[in-house]
């Protein structure tokens, strides 16, 4: 059989069990947080008095961590991206009663909320040039993007493992960051945001678990190669209005990374946690070549550090448009 074609059955074999992965992992709209649940309620008169407590907490923020939050809601509102990319991995299909397009929506449902409540509260904020960060998130829905999985599961199900962790960890960094400085609500919004990541990584990496018993060399060199690529942060490409395609990633990366809200060693801690959780030193039965990945693999993240401790980042904010003419500076 076809390495495509392998990947088909094992996908459809994980699917028979989708409905409880779902239960596990996935919780129902009316049980779920929703965004109003944490932001001033404007079908009473206490929204201005609340919406006035939010902008008067806003102003204890720095310039960095406004950079951030605009930057972590871009990436959440690019979600059309995501959806329509996960749409189109081997085994997923729109059509039909397919499982795992029914994970993809219930999924997305969840996410969906991530940039509705972070857009409502920017908003609400008065700190950040909303049409600027509007600006922003139509150029990188337009833009795409290409995180070098191919239509791949198994290396799709690497990518979202990953990534689902690296947004629990900002969201939960930028809450702690804005519950020090007395933005409480702000703090709990992340804080729940972060949880909904959690339980998507745990999901994929389950998922990646489970290929490791059918396929494991196919698994092995799909996550060894996802790591050679390196995992790319969908806001890669972003930009600011009037630039480039990407030309704003690496100042709202430089941002995350002076805050501490993400960095190269939670890169490296990520890649830690998932080769420890995929028992990658103990898997058996592996071809010569997923052998040599696996080598690869063990060895990398200490090879990723000492790279990670060369880096310097620039000490100053650098200026974005977001954050720009609202007097802040
Ligand atoms: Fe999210
Ligand atoms: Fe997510």
């Amino acid at each position: 059989m076809s390495i495509k074609n392998i990947r088909l059955e094992v996908m459809q074999t994980i699917e028979k069990e989708i409905d409880s992965y779902m239960e596990k992992y996935l919780i129902p709209p009316e049980k779920i947080w929703q965004p109003t649940d944490f932001l001033p309620n404007s079908q009473k008169d206490t929204f201005f008095e609340e919406t006035h407590k939010i902008r008067e907490e806003a102003k204890e923020l720095g310039y960095d961590f406004w950079v951030v939050l605009v930057g972590d809601t871009i990436t959440e509102e690019a979600l059309p991206t995501y959806e329509s990319w996960l749409m189109d991995v081997e085994g997923i299909d729109q059509q039909g009663n397919n499982g795992w397009s029914r994970w993809i929506r219930h999924w997305t449902g969840e996410e969906n909320r991530h940039g509705d409540v972070l857009n409502k509260y920017l908003y609400l904020s008065g700190r950040v040039n909303m049409r600027e960060v509007e600006i922003t998130t139509q150029h990188l829905i337009n833009d795409g993007f290409d995180i070098g999985t191919a239509n791949d599961p198994y290396r799709n199900f690497v990518y979202t493992s990953f990534q689902e962790l690296a947004t629990n960890i900002s969201h939960k960094r930028v809450g702690q960051l804005a519950k020090k400085k007395g933005n409480v609500l702000l703090g709990k919004m992340c804080n729940v945001i972060a949880g909904d990541e959690m339980r998507h990584h745990l999901a994929y990496r389950e998922f990646v678990k489970t290929i490791l018993k059918y396929d494991p060399s196919e698994m092995m060199l799909a996550f060894e190669d996802m790591m050679r690529k390196k995992i790319v942060m969908p806001a890669q490409f972003v930009r600011e209005s009037g630039e480039a395609v990407g030309t704003a990633f690496e100042n709202f990366s430089n941002a995350a990374q002076r805050l501490g809200v993400y960095t190269t060693h939670d890169y490296v801690d990520i890649m830690k946690k998932l080769i420890s959780y995929w028992e990658i030193d103990k898997l058996t039965n592996l071809t010569a070549t997923a052998e040599k990945a696996r080598d690869y693999l063990m060895r990398l993240p200490d090879r990723m550090l000492r790279i990670a401790e060369r880096v310097a980042i620039p000490k100053d904010s650098t200026k974005f448009k977001w954050v720009e003419a609202n007097g802040m500076l």
